[in-house]
């Protein structure tokens, strides 16, 4: 695996009631129809290196924190695998999976305990996998603190006593107390004020430095995006459609839903832009457009788009998109 230490493989997530051997009988036998089930996250297979920032985009309702939460090892894929380095080989397992990627979420308030203290929330999972012993936590949480930005006598808070932008940093010193390799972020500025996300921002920038850390960067910002992602993936209705180094995304987007998302959106500009609402509602994820997901509102659909799911092509070096336009003969981009 070289310098990859986290793989995703085919993964997929399905939400809904699930069709038992009884079920599939009865629809066999014409005595009723399938339950629907929410197709989430669909067939989704990325690496990240170590050290690496990979920016995930896409619209509302996409899959986003799903394929998140399935990386992180906190919710288990319907299909496929997550795996991740450790030694020389990989591992599956969902213990070496917690130990390599934390999670940082929106509402740090909702993601701490409020009966906790700070220095229990920092190094009772550091305690549980053995990475400290219960005596020396008082010097552990003290440095943790401090590597967060934050004054070490903190430690006998409650998460309440805490303005949101220190709350972020407790939650980002928790995951950082079990030394993972990869830090899942989800939406981990956007309920902060803008001056506030830009500190976070250099927080996390300096860790990746300090750490060579690896960040999963899921974002509607697409400033932030572009400011942190060394490469970035495009989501589109439970799929990655589009994967390609920042510079090269923002600057020649290939796939019709990439360019509609960022169209002539002002990026590194004073104020930080979300993407525009594209044309056309996002289809419900319980009724997945045949063909390309994205014909039905893609300005360029061909006949071709209705019926064939088009496959991830190279289009330059390490820039890959799933569109017919790029099968030769299909016309101009
Ligand atoms: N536990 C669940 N049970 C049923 N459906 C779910 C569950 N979690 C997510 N979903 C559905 O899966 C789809 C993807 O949701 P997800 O939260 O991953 O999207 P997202 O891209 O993170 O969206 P947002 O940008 O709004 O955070 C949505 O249709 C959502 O309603
Ligand atoms: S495959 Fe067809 S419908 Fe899908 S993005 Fe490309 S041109 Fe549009
Ligand atoms: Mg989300």
């Amino acid at each position: 695996m070289n310098d990859v230490i986290f793989e995703a493989i085919g993964v997929s997530k399905q939400f809904g009631p699930p069709q038992g051997i009884l079920g599939r009988a009865a629809v066999a036998m014409g005595l009723g129809s399938a339950p629907k089930r929410l197709q989430a996250v669909n067939d989704v297979t990325l690496t990240i290196r170590q050290g690496e920032v990979l920016g995930l985009v896409g619209e509302s309702g996409c899959g986003k924190s799903t394929f998140g939460r399935i990386a992180a090892g906190i919710l288990p894929p319907s299909d496929g695998k997550v795996q991740v380095r450790a030694g020389d080989g990989v591992a599956d397992d969902t213990r070496e999976i917690h130990k390599t990627v934390q999670m940082v979420f929106q509402n740090p308030y909702g993601s701490l305990n409020p009966r906790m203290r700070v220095d229990q929330l920092l190094s009772e999972g550091a305690v549980y996998h053995g990475l400290v012993n219960r005596k020396d936590t008082t010097e552990f949480v003290a440095q943790l603190l401090l590597q967060v930005g934050l004054d070490a006598s903190y430690a006998a808070r409650y998460p309440h006593q805490f303005s949101g932008g220190q709350r972020q940093r407790i939650a980002i010193a928790r995951a950082l107390a079990l030394e993972p390799s990869l830090v899942v972020c989800d939406e981990a500025v956007s309920a902060l004020d803008v001056s506030i996300q830009a500190q976070v921002l250099n927080l996390f920038q300096h860790l990746r430095e300090q750490r060579n850390l690896a960040y999963l960067f899921i974002s509607h910002n697409l400033a932030v995006v572009e400011y942190l992602a060394d490469r970035v993936a495009i989501m589109y209705l439970g799929r990655v459609v589009e994967v390609a180094p920042a510079e090269a995304l923002f600057a020649r987007p290939n796939h019709p839903y990439t360019r509609a998302l960022i169209a002539d959106a002002p990026r590194i500009e004073a104020k930080p832009v979300s993407y525009r609402p594209i044309k056309g509602e996002m289809p419900s994820p319980l009724n997945v457009p045949s063909g390309c997901p994205f014909h039905p509102r893609c300005p360029q659909a061909m006949a071709v788009c209705k019926q064939v799911r088009p496959d991830m092509v190279e289009v330059d070096a390490g820039h890959l998109s799933a569109c017919h336009l790029n099968a030769p003969g299909a016309g101009t981009q």
